[in-house]
């Protein structure tokens, strides 16, 4: 497991329920499917930018998917489909945040890759676990990828919004 300043302190194996957002909101949609919503996107967390807002969201939405799957019971092959679109969509979303790093010349990049790296360690080693490994998807480990996402947007991602927004 990587250690790094954003990463949750809590224990893997102790995470509960106390983050922004995240309190759960369930709804049947028939077919007695249940659609998780851990996650519920906050204007406050706007980082000023249209699209990078719009990708938070659209990453937010693939998590509550995700454990909305697991909750579900829904197949393997549905839920080794939305980790690797999570891991797909994430690194291009820290791609295009990271083009804006560099064309804005934004201070801090260097620190904010980094975080970006290890995140997209910790997705992939969580997709491998579940598709290579076969071991399962637990809900400490979506709410440990809701805690990590959450901080990130609300914290690194935040930093930047002065300087994109200055940028134009
Ligand atoms: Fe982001
Ligand atoms: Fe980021």
């Amino acid at each position: 497991m990587l250690i790094l300043n954003e990463l949750p302190t809590r224990n893997l194996g102790h995470i509960n329920c106390s983050s922004i957002g995240r309190k759960p909101e369930t709804r049947v949609l028939g077919r007695e499917v249940v659609f998780v919503k851990y996650v519920v996107w906050d204007s406050a967390w706007s980082v000023g930018v249209a699209e990078i807002d719009r990708q938070h969201r659209k990453i937010m939405d693939m998590i509550n998917r995700l454990e909305s799957a697991r909750v579900n019971g829904m197949s393997a092959m549905m839920v080794e489909g939305i980790l690797e679109e999570l891991t797909k969509y994430t690194q291009y979303h820290f791609g295009l945040e990271e083009m804006y790093f560099d064309e804005f010349k934004y201070e801090d990049a260097e620190k904010h890759k980094a975080a970006h790296r290890a995140l997209t360690l910790q997705v992939e080693s969580f997709r491998k676990a579940y598709s290579e490994k076969r071991e399962e998807l637990t809900e400490n480990i979506i709410k440990f990828l809701q805690d990590w996402i959450n901080i990130h947007i609300k914290g690194s991602d935040l930093q930047y919004r002065e300087c994109f927004l200055s940028n134009g």
